[in-house]
């Protein structure tokens, strides 16, 4: 994460272009993936277009497709022309095409099998020259190879940082329970140091994710009230409106908490709770996050039914496109108990935060694509209102708008105009789109960037990653060990236990897409 500072927003709404990362190659495994196509060579592009890559970049892509360098390369322009959105944006633009085949000639196709000591060493043959002295090996692979790639990189010698550096990128999911995640930690520990390890979240990509960080700790308004004497409680939601799709068989094994809550919510919690690092170092930033995982309270086992909710959608309308019952799509078994929605009530054990509960939702074929931290103030004493018409004040709400239509909002009371003294909830908004100009972008390019810098700031360490793990695990044996998640149908906001939970604490979820 890099830090430059511009005062006046309008006539410098873009952020000073850094110098571009040093030469290095990219190693991806499992680059004829979906991950590839859809957002890492496009970030690239972008990267490119903004000057924070140049010449000096080397591509490799390792799959067992059976392809050329030529064909390799053709397969992006062909995914781009046919994919539409996410992802495809550059053909469009001519600034953008121009970077495409500026990047083209240096990017190169290897077919190998990843359990074969031969593909590693045609590799160690492939990484010669300049930009070969740095590498980054990153696994977009199925993540049972994260482990098995991982050693056979460092058999073959690969990951021995001699004249440059050599990083290991790594992509979600990181284990699937606690055991896993440990098993998996030891194994690349073994390895490797945890300095050469990049435990990728994309939600950290994301702007207005870093931009909680920045709202807080460069702004004394909202950090004088951002505790337990001023708030009431905190929702952090991340609806979709895109069903299960094609990932049956990957998402059916997951479900909605494992593939979102320790991981993506639990990085907006740790943005949202952590204490002021002392710097933006990577480790001042990591050692504070580190601290919120490990305090965060949720149900223990016994306890699981009163403070989570698991849902399953059924058939129904999303954005007036039919989908179907999640049981019935592809790859997912007919008896399947996989949650496609979760929500959840926990603490955050720290003199800040005592007491607050935070609440956590998320889910698939919503009626809204949604991602929020909504922040609900306590009432005011409401003592001067005392014989007035006024029996109730809205409280007021910081909403923090992760995607889409980034920025932040917020809700208070004011006066309506007139004679009497009446109030009318109010909003004060923030969009990023009228503030800023807003280059292309998949999310990626901030995380690669600092993959090739050496910044991990933006990237899960060790610890956290389990202490994460450890605070879900008594819901994962929960829900392993019986019970269904509730139906809703597609196109809604979610099983109605989801709103029960909160109502039996006299509270309300915030309106999706509102
Ligand atoms: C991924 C999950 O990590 O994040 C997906 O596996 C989910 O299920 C996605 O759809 C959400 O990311 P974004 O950036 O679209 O909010």
């Amino acid at each position: 994460m890099t830090i430059t500072r511009s005062n006046e927003a309008r006539r410098e709404s873009k952020a000073p272009t850094p110098p571009p990362a040093p030469a290095a190659t990219l190693v991806i495994f499992g680059a004829t993936g979906d991950l590839t196509h859809r957002l890492l060579m496009p970030s690239l592009i972008y990267m490119t277009s903004a000057g924070l890559v140049d010449d000096g970049l080397q591509v490799i892509g390792l799959g067992r497709s059976d392809l050329d360098d030529e064909a390799f390369r053709n397969s992006f322009e062909q995914f781009a022309g046919e994919a539409g959105g996410e992802g495809a944006g550059w053909q469009k633009d001519p600034a953008h095409l121009a970077s495409w085949r500026r990047l083209r000639g240096r990017i190169r196709y290897r077919r190998g099998d990843f359990g074969d000591a031969q593909t590693f060493e045609e590799l160690k043959a492939d990484l010669v020259g300049a930009s070969a002295a740095n590498v980054v090996f990153y696994l977009a692979t199925a993540p049972e190879l994260f482990g098995p790639v991982a050693e056979q990189l460092a058999k073959a010698g690969l990951l021995k940082e001699e004249a440059g550096f050599r990083r290991l990128a790594v992509e979600k999911p990181f284990g699937h329970d606690l055991a896993s995640a440990e098993a998996l930690n030891r194994k690349l520990l073994g390895l490797i140091d945890e300095s050469q390890i990049y435990r990728v979240d994309h939600f950290l990509g994301k702007e207005t994710v870093q931009n909680i960080m920045v709202a807080r700790f460069a702004n004394t308004l909202i950090e004088a009230v951002w505790n337990a004497h001023y708030i009431d409680h905190v929702q952090i939601t991340a609806a979709e409106t895109v069903d299960v799709g094609r990932r049956g068989e990957f998402y059916d094994a997951a479900g909605a908490l494992r593939d979102m809550v320790p991981n993506h919510l639990f990085q907006l919690l740790a943005m949202v709770c952590m204490e002021p690092p002392n710097s933006f170092d990577a480790e001042a930033v990591r050692n504070e996050k580190a601290k919120v995982f490990r305090a965060i309270r949720g149900p223990r086992l016994g306890k699981v039914a009163q403070a989570a909710v698991r849902g399953v959608y059924t058939a129904g309308e999303v954005g007036g496109n039919s989908v179907g019952d999640y049981r019935k799509a592809d790859g997912i078994a007919a008896d399947s108990r996989t949650e496609t929605y979760v929500a959840l009530k926990l603490f955050v054990d720290s003199w800040r935060w005592a007491g607050v509960p935070f609440y956590l939702r998320t889910g698939k074929a919503m009626s809204h694509r949604d991602t929020e931290v909504v922040v609900v103030f306590k009432p005011v004493p409401f003592a001067q209102f005392r014989g007035t018409d006024i029996a109730k004040l809205p409280p007021n709400r910081l909403v923090i708008q992760i995607q889409p239509d980034e920025g932040m909002a917020l809700d208070f009371s004011a006066k309506r105009p007139g004679p009497a003294i009446d109030t009318a909830p109010v909003r004060m908004r923030f969009r990023y789109a009228d503030q800023f100009e807003l280059a292309a972008s998949t999310g990626y390019e901030t995380l690669l960037y600092d993959l090739l810098l050496g910044d991990q700031t933006l990237f899960q360490r060790a610890d956290g990653v389990e202490s994460a793990w450890r605070a879900v695990q008594p819901i994962l044996d929960a829900w392993a060990a019986g019970g269904e998640p509730e139906p809703y149908a597609a196109g809604t906001a979610g099983p109605d236990a989801a709103d029960r939970l909160l109502a039996s604490d006299g509270r309300q979820w915030h309106e999706l897409g509102s």
